[in-house]
């Protein structure tokens, strides 16, 4: 079982690029930039990626970010995810950058996004890995800071597929940013936000009523609201779960406790992704490895997460179509029905 999870090609919908930055690369960076950071060596970075809740994981990311400086550690940054992708049988990925974290720290808008959307490119002409670009929002900063880093975002929208929400649910509810969703979408702007994370299963139906999102990043608290359970499996509003992520920011206390599966299996389209795999321990394989360890899914099962994941993704019709015939091969391929 675990060739046919290595081999079985997959999408991600829910990576921070940030959050892709391994302790190896941070002391490049840091070195390159002559930053002093606050571990001795990598190893003593790894020990202090040990987190108890959302919050305490935040604090360490931001942090991390700081050795991004210029165009070409955020082209390296994104290369080196997709050199992840790569060895993981990724044919696609959806991933979120936070402008905020570096305008807030001087670093241009126009730096950042440059240097992840080069590497993009080129991944997609070198290792033929398709992908899209949805820039995030802080939720613990304010409204007007949102709107001002759309207005940054202005003279790269055609580099942009959506915009996105994240950073501390708690205390930050989806109404707060209603307003600057609403512009996003004028713009031509899909939409999609963080929810049900930490935060109540109510985060997720405003995110829906009040942000329109197309995609709930997460929502795997919807399970305290059946109703809400039905309406997703109705809708078939795909939810991008972060399976080793959720147990280390203590969302569940073990895998064998993770309701990916049982929502699977009521019809909603759950997606597997690795949210920060530098900081939670793996890649897409990682995650897939992890969920099949603990709770033995099916050839079926595996396969219909991609195919989910397929359906959720922000691309035209022929991508699309291209994405289900790989998918599709694989299965024949390998005996799934
Ligand atoms: N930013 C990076 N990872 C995040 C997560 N899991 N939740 C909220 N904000 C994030
Ligand atoms: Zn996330």
């Amino acid at each position: 079982m675990e060739d046919f999870i290595r081999h079985l090609p997959k999408v991600e919908l829910h990576l921070h690029i940030e959050g892709s930055l391994e302790p190896e690369l941070m002391f490049e960076l840091a070195e390159r930039n002559n930053i002093t950071l606050p571990y001795a060596n990598v190893e003593e970075a790894r020990e202090a990626y040990h987190f108890h809740n959302l919050q305490s994981f935040l604090d360490i990311y931001y942090q991390g970010a700081n050795v991004l400086l210029t165009e070409r550690d955020f082209f390296d940054l994104t290369w080196a995810y997709l050199m992840r992708c790569k060895a993981d049988n990724v044919m696609h990925t959806e991933i979120f950058f936070d402008p905020q974290t570096h305008t807030g720290r001087g670093i241009a808008f126009d730096t950042a996004i440059n240097g992840i959307y080069h590497a993009l490119r080129q991944g997609e002409k070198e290792l033929g890995i398709t992908s899209q670009l949805i820039m995030c929002f802080l939720r613990h900063l304010s409204e007007e800071a949102a709107f001002e880093t759309l207005e940054q975002a202005k003279p790269h929208l055609h580099r942009l597929v959506g915009v996105g929400l994240d950073s501390s649910e708690l205390g930050h509810p989806p109404e707060k940013f209603a307003r600057v969703f609403a512009e996003a979408r004028a713009l031509g702007l899909t939409t999609v936000a963080h929810a049900g994370e930490e935060g109540p299963a109510s985060n997720i139906y405003d995110a829906i009523e009040l942000l329109h999102v197309s995609r709930v990043d997460h929502g795997v608290q919807c399970t305290q609201d059946p109703a809400l359970v039905e309406l997703l499996a109705q809708t078939r509003m795909p939810l991008t779960v972060c399976p080793l992520s959720n147990i280390k920011l203590r969302v569940f206390d073990r895998m064998e406790d993770h309701n990916i599966l049982s929502l699977l299996d009521k019809g909603l389209c759950v997606t597997v992704n690795s949210d920060d795999p530098a900081f939670f321990g793996g890649y897409m394989n990682d995650n897939f490895l992890a969920l099949n360890r603990a709770l033995s899914p099916s050839k079926e099962q595996l396969t219909q997460l991609t195919r989910n994941a397929i359906e959720a993704a922000f691309v035209d019709k022929d991508t699309r179509q291209s994405l289900h015939q790989k998918l599709d091969d694989f299965s024949a391929n390998h005996g799934v029905h």
